[in-house]
């Protein structure tokens, strides 16, 4: 088995903001990040594929196929726009990092070319990083 990693970037805005906490809750909490017209971040994502490598490609998957869906799915959806509006896969959520990943992995999971999903990880900041891992 190998694994396959495809890179993509974008630029959003989002805002950290939980409806249900008082307006000093939500300072408390969430800091800068709760400024009330948000703020943005260039998010490094990362995708990973796990799988055998095919005898007749010589491929764990077709980064060419790999890149479309990553683009068409989820980089076309949130590429400069506004994460607590904009983005019907992060509907409900608080669009933290953390969140992002996993809404990132639930729409790739059964989307992937070949192989399996096995990890996304996703760069907010120089210094912070979220990863969310799963498989078999
Ligand atoms: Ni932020």
């Amino acid at each position: 088995m190998m694994t396959v990693t495809r890179r993509e970037t974008f630029s959003a805005s989002h805002r950290l903001y939980n409806p249900a906490f008082s307006d000093a809750q939500n300072e408390a909490v969430f800091d800068k990040c709760n400024n009330p017209n948000g703020h943005g971040h260039n998010y490094e994502l990362e995708v990973t594929v796990e799988g055998p490598v095919h005898p007749d490609t010589g491929y764990v998957v077709d980064l060419k196929q790999l890149k479309e869906v990553i683009r068409r799915e989820v980089i076309a959806k949130v590429d400069h726009k506004h994460l607590n509006h904009d983005v019907e896969f992060l509907r409900g959520v608080i669009p933290t990092a953390e969140n992002i990943a996993l809404a990132i992995w639930k729409v790739l999971a059964e989307r992937i070319p070949s192989g399996q999903l096995v990890s996304v990880r996703l760069r907010e900041t120089e210094n912070n990083v979220v990863e969310v891992r799963g498989g078999k």
